[in-house]
């Protein structure tokens, strides 16, 4: 067991020194992987901007049909122009994309919990890799309790998808889930999002936090960042240009794309702050034109 007396409170981050090992490939902490890893991560992060606008619609995974996803199959080619990458289940995405969208996959491959359920910290992998494979996954992900009732098996889980990733030269996308007794603190979050990125995934998602630069500079993989509940438009457009002016590396936006009344707009005015460097006044601007 290690010597948990004493433990210097970690404080350097060199907030304002960019990642160093980046020689020869844009995605933060791919430079030693393979091809078909970098081909996959290309797929996902935009090469230009090297951002990414995931749209997140796997939430009918624990919480059934969800308001503003009642019809993927009429949102998501509505979406598609929009976004660099689907992130879902299996069943939506085999059911309601037309294999003709080319845009990224990451598939959701943990399962085991539902809205009716007091903790959902507990998941087994629902996913044979064989069937990421053949639905041409660019990533996997894999949700993560840690410091939660079930953080073994989330490691477990993890631990799992990632061996199985390097063989077969896919991604995982470790989702940092916070369990019900656990707050949302730039603490926990530097916690949880290094021991995710140490595990070995290529992508960590979390959410937006204090010293939030300090949550990126810490972790040695891109950070996605989740929308969350929803939240007025102009206060979710200043939320995704603060966390990229942070460091984030795109957003994995769910319900504050869909369930947005204009959510064509939305993903377009995020895509703005994402990749083209516009400011949340800029993107906001855009918003209220499209609508109207
Ligand atoms: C949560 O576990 C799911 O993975 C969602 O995809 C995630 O929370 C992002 O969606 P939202 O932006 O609605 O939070």
């Amino acid at each position: 067991m290690a010597d948990l007396d004493g433990l210097k409170v970690a404080k350097d981050y060199h907030v304002d020194t960019p990642f160093a090992n980046q020689q020869g490939f844009y995605v933060k902490g791919a430079n030693s992987l393979d091809w078909g890893m970098k081909k996959h991560l290309s797929n996902i992060f935009d090469p230009k901007s090297g951002n990414t606008v995931m749209f997140a619609f796997d939430h009918g995974y624990f919480m059934g049909s969800t308001a503003g996803l009642e019809r993927l199959d009429l949102l998501l080619p509505k979406l598609a122009p929009y976004v660099d990458c689907f992130m879902g289940t299996r069943g939506a995405i085999r059911a309601c994309v037309p294999p003709e969208i080319t845009k990224a996959i990451a598939l959701r491959s943990t399962s085991g919990s539902s809205m009716l359920q007091d903790d959902l910290s507990h998941e087994i992998v629902a996913v044979d890799v064989e069937d990421a494979i053949r639905m041409n996954a660019d990533c996997m992900a894999c949700q993560v309790f840690i410091g939660g009732d079930g953080q073994l098996e989330s490691i477990d889980n993890l631990s799992y998808l990632i061996n199985e990733g390097f063989r077969y030269s896919i991604p995982v996308l470790g989702v940092c889930a916070v369990g019900k007794d656990m707050a949302r603190t730039g603490r926990y979050f530097k916690l949880a999002t290094r021991i995710i990125a140490e595990m070995g995934v290529q992508i960590v998602k979390t959410y937006d936090c204090e010293d939030f630069e300090e949550v990126v500079a810490a972790c040695p993989v891109p950070i996605v960042v989740a929308g969350g509940k929803k939240l007025p438009e102009r206060d979710a457009l200043a939320m995704a240009y603060n966390v990229i002016q942070k460091g984030a590396h795109g957003v994995d936006m769910g319900r504050n794309i869909f369930q947005s009344p204009h959510p064509e707009a939305m993903a377009q005015a995020i895509r703005m702050i994402v990749h083209e460097g516009a400011t949340d006044a800029q993107a906001w601007e855009f918003f209220q034109d499209a609508i109207h």
